[in-house]
């Protein structure tokens, strides 16, 4: 398995510093983003005050195992929640290495340590049955059709990569007609509906083979547009996919077609966040009415979100913010003008907003929006309430 999170390392020793900087030769930590900091436990207990935590830490304390716990008590205050942390050291008692596994650390590992021992152990806590890192699903999807959905999940997408310079993988479901790829002026190396033909051979090498990448962070898995693929996929290949994704990058941006199936209300039900983009209509405020009224009944209290696209387009008769919030209940979280001259522009160059309109007004607000689906400005991020003594590193329970 390909290995897309972000690794941040801190060594105390020479030998382990060269062990960890062989560590993206491994063919599985190719697409790793490593970054090594030398200084031990106590450099990253200070790196973190002013840097937002990537998903896995590795620290190393050559010190007794009360240093290790000291120096774990130091970072459980400054890094986020849910982080994979790996120690190495020196003590080698299993009375230790019990109590670090008791306090949250998902692996320990007695020095000297080879690249090899470091790839094992990062690759056995992702194989951990749910503990691995697990990227946010965001679905688009319109109210009605050619809305701007796509555009705006591309964009989005785009956005969360760039921004945050953590991995994004964009899923185009909409099989025949998609234009993810034709977006972001890509060709892709095999039709996504073709990977969906048996959910028993989807794994992360096959969707690597399907996926195209944009830049260093954004890869997508979408088609050139083919009339050719007609039979609808399982429900059970499409989150099947989905679920490898998001073993694979922070965020998984799905690109749902407007229509209605059960695949389709199943990706519903299984994203973190929803999307929906309307334009400013009475056809639209219906349809978005009752999608909204949908996913309000199944999905609980999990967040879904209103974007109002095409906005102004024809300002005397169009519906207003304010008339979508009433019947709603639910304010946009971005409302953005009509724009045919610049959509047209970055469509015929291939572009995303952030390349070909940099300066452009909604350039800031897909950066928001990124904000807002989990992205970070950079700078210090904490968790909203103190961790309690290293309840932040605790695995989480596992279920049957
Ligand atoms: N704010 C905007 N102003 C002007 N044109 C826009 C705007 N947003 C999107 N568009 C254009 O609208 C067209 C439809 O956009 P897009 O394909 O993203 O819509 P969609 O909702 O995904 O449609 P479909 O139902 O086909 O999936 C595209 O030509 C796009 O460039
Ligand atoms: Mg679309």
């Amino acid at each position: 398995m390909i290995h897309r999170f972000s690794i941040e390392a801190f060594p105390q020793s020479k030998d382990t510093e060269a062990a960890l900087a062989a560590l993206t030769g491994e063919r599985e930590f190719a697409k790793t983003k490593m970054t090594v900091h030398f200084g031990g436990m106590p450099r990253a207990a200070k790196h973190y005050v002013d840097n937002p935590s990537p998903q896995f830490i590795i620290v190393e304390e050559n010190g007794t195992s009360d240093d290790i716990r000291k120096g774990l008590e130091a970072l459980a205050e400054v890094v986020e929640p849910g982080r994979k942390v790996i120690v190495i050291g020196t003590v080698n008692d299993v009375q230790a290495y019990r109590q670090l596994i008791n306090q949250g650390v998902s692996e320990y590992l007695v020095g000297p340590v080879t690249t090899a021992d470091i790839a094992a152990a990062i690759s056995s806590c992702v194989k951990d049955a749910g503990a691995g890192p697990k990227g946010r699903v965001i679905s688009f999807i319109g109210s009605r059709g050619g809305v701007g959905s796509s555009t705006l999940a591309v964009n989005t997408g785009w956005t969360l990569a760039n921004a945050t310079q953590e991995e994004v993988i964009g899923i185009d479901l909409d099989f025949n007609f998609g234009t993810m790829a034709l977006a972001l002026n890509l060709d892709p190396k095999q039709a996504v509906h073709e990977a969906l033909t048996d959910a028993e051979r989807i794994d992360p090498v096959l969707v690597e083979r399907f996926m195209t990448e944009h830049g260093s962070h954004f890869s997508v898995l979408s088609t050139t547009g083919s009339l050719k693929d007609t039979a609808e996929p399982s429900v059970e290949a499409i989150e099947r996919l989905i679920d490898i994704c998001r073993t694979m990058a922070q965020y998984v941006i799905v690109d749902l077609p407007r229509h209605w199936s059960v695949w389709l209300s199943g990706v519903l039900l299984l994203s973190d966040e929803i999307v929906v983009t309307a334009n400013p209509d009475l056809a639209n405020l219906r349809d978005a009415k009752m999608l909204f009224d949908w996913l309000k009944g199944h999905r609980g209290s999990a967040v879904n979100r209103l974007i109002l696209n095409k906005a102004d387009v024809a300002k005397r008769n169009q519906l207003s913010a304010k008339d979508f919030q009433d019947t709603l209940g639910l304010a946009p979280s971005l409302t953005v003008g009509f724009d045919p001259t610049l959509f047209a522009q970055l469509a015929n160059n291939g572009q995303m907003v952030g390349e070909g309109a940099k300066s452009h007004r909604l350039n800031e607000q897909l950066r928001q929006l990124a904000q807002q689906l989990g992205g970070r400005k950079g700078g210090t991020v904490r968790p909203s309430s103190t961790p309690k003594l290293l309840n932040w590193l605790k695995r989480p329970a596992k279920t049957k």
